[in-house]
C-alpha cells in the first residue's frame, strides 16, 4: 500500500502488525470510542471487520467490537478481540432479546447474507434479517450514528439466483458505477438499501453508506462465496490425486479482463465511510482499482501448490460436477495434514466458482466516485490472491 493511501484509510494491513489484544480491551475507555456491530463476523469481509476494527491506528480506533453469527466463534478467529455473540438474525425473539441489549452501538456493519433457491425468498430472508436487527437496535442504541451496508456487484447484473437467471434480465454494460438505475425484477440488494432508507428516515441524525464489492478476495472458510478458498481445494484435491489442474471455466473468462475486491479494502472503504462526513449516505463500488486475466492468477495458483501450469485446453467444465464425489478425499487431506476441521459442502463453493468462471460478461467496476468523496485504498490483485492463499494455509486450512 502507498503512503498516500494509507493516509486516506488509516490503516496499512492488519496482517503486517497484528497486535495482541486482550479481552480487556474491550471496555469502553471515554465517551468518544465507537463501537461496532458486525453482523456476520466470521464472513469473507466480518473476518477483516474483526482483525482491523480494534487496531489503534484504524480510524475512530480501537473499537469495540462486537460480532454476530449463528456458529460458535471459530477455531481460527480465536485470538480476535471480538465479544462474540452467537444469535439467528433471521430469529425474531432471538434476536430481539439479544441484540437491543447492545446499548452502546455507533456503527452497525451488514455484512451478512442468507442464500435461498429464489430472488423473491432471498428478499424475504435477507430483508427479514436486516428488520429484526433495525427494530432491535433503532430504539436501544441511542448513539447508533452509522450504518455501513454491504451489497455487490449484482446490483449490476442481476440476481444469482436460479429462478432470477430465467427472467432474463439484461445487464448494464461494464464499467459499472454508482448512478446506474435499478434493474427490473426482484433483487434483494434493492430490499435491503430500501430498509436502510426507512431506517435513516425514523431516526434523526442516522447516516448510512452502501458497498459494492465484486468478487472478493479474502479469508473465511465459513463463507457462503469465497472463490480464493474454493480454488485452494480443488488445488489440494489435484495434487492429492494426481489429477490435472485444469481450469474449469469458459475460454472467455480465462482471456478477458476482470476486477476483484480484497476482503480487507472493503473493510477499510466501510470503516472510513463510517468516519467520513464526505462518505455520508452514499453507495461505492468498491474494488482493487487494478485489472487482471484469470490465466495469470491460474498459473499464481499452480505454482503455490507445485502443480503443473497448464494452458487452456478443450472446454471448461463444472466443478460443481467434477467434485461432487471429493468429499472423502477432503476429508483424508484435512486428516493426513493435520488441519482445522472443515466441513466439504463448507470450504467448497463449487457453485460460485462455476459462476464466477463462466460470467457471460467482462466485470469492471468504476473507483472514480469513491476517490472523488477522498477514498484512495486500492490493492494489487495479484499479490491480494497470493497473500490469501498464504493466509489459508498459516490458519492450517488447506495444506
Ligand atoms: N463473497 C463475495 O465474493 C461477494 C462479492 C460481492 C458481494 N457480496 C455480498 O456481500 C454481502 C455479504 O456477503 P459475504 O460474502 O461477505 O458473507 P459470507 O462470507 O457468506 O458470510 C456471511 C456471514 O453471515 C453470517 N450469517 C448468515 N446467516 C446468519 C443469520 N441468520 N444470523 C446470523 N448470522 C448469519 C454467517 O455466519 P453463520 O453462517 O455462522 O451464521 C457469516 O458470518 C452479501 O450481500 C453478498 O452477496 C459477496
Amino acid at each position: 500500500m502507498s503512503w498516500y493511501s494509507w493516509w486516506w484509510t488509516g490503516s496499512i494491513g492488519p496482517r503486517e502488525r497484528r497486535v495482541e489484544q486482550n479481552v480487556e480491551n474491550l471496555e469502553v475507555k471515554s465517551e468518544k470510542q465507537r463501537v461496532a456491530l458486525v453482523i456476520g463476523i466470521t464472513g469473507i469481509v466480518g473476518n477483516s471487520l474483526a482483525e482491523i476494527l480494534p487496531l489503534p491506528d484504524t480510524s475512530g480506533g480501537p473499537w469495540k467490537v462486537y460480532g454476530v453469527a449463528r456458529r460458535p466463534k471459530p477455531e481460527w478467529a480465536e485470538d480476535t478481540p471480538v465479544q462474540y455473540i452467537q444469535c439467528d438474525v433471521l430469529n425474531r425473539e432471538e434476536t430481539l432479546e439479544k441484540i437491543s441489549a447492545l446499548k452502546d452501538v455507533t456503527t452497525l456493519f451488514w455484512v451478512c447474507w442468507v442464500n435461498r433457491q429464489t430472488e423473491e425468498q432471498n428478499c424475504e430472508d435477507n430483508g427479514r434479517m436486516f428488520i429484526n436487527v433495525l427494530d432491535a437496535l433503532l430504539p436501544n442504541a441511542k448513539s447508533l450514528k452509522h450504518i455501513c451496508l454491504q451489497t455487490g456487484g449484482k446490483h449490476y447484473i442481476g440476481p444469482a439466483a436460479s429462478g432470477a437467471r430465467n427472467r432474463n434480465i439484461q445487464p448494464h454494460e461494464s464499467p459499472y458505477h454508482e448512478e446506474l438505475p435499478r434493474l427490473p425484477g426482484p433483487n434483494f440488494y434493492y430490499t435491503l438499501e430500501d430498509i436502510l432508507f426507512d431506517a435513516a428516515k425514523k431516526k434523526k441524525r442516522l447516516t448510512w453508506s452502501i458497498h459494492r464489492p465484486t468478487v472478493i478476495f479474502g479469508f473465511s472458510p465459513w463463507s457462503l462465496m469465497n472463490i480464493i478458498g474454493t480454488l485452494c481445494v480443488y488445488a489440494a484435491i489435484c495434487k492429492y490425486e494426481g489429477l490435472p489442474f485444469k481450469f474449469p471455466g469458459s475460454k472467455n473468462v480465462w482471456e478477458q479482463l476482470v476486477d476483484a475486491s480484497d476482503a480487507e479494502l472493503i473493510a477499510e472503504q466501510e470503516i472510513w465511510a463510517s468516519t467520513n462526513p464526505y462518505a455520508k449516505n452514499q453507495a461505492f463500488n468498491c474494488a482493487n482499482g487494478d485489472v487482471f486475466r484469470w490465466k495469470k492468477m491460474w498459473k499464481l495458483m499452480a505454482e503455490k501448490f507445485e502443480l503443473e501450469v497448464l494452458a487452456y485446453e478443450g472446454e471448461g467444465f463444472s466443478l460443481t460436477e467434477a467434485m461432487k464425489d471429493k468429499s472423502l478425499v477432503w476429508d483424508a487431506i484435512v486428516k493426513e495434514n493435520n488441519l482445522c476441521p472443515t466441513e466439504f459442502e463448507e470450504v467448497g463453493n463449487w457453485w460460485f466458482a462455476d459462476r464466477i468462471l463462466n460470467a457471460p460478461s467482462e466485470n469492471v467496476n468504476s473507483m472514480n466516485k469513491s476517490k472523488e468523496h477522498g477514498f484512495f485504498g486500492f490493492r494489487n490483485s495479484e499479490s491480494s490472491f497470493l497473500s490469501w492463499i498464504d493466509k489459508m494455509k498459516a490458519s492450517r486450512i488447506i495444506p
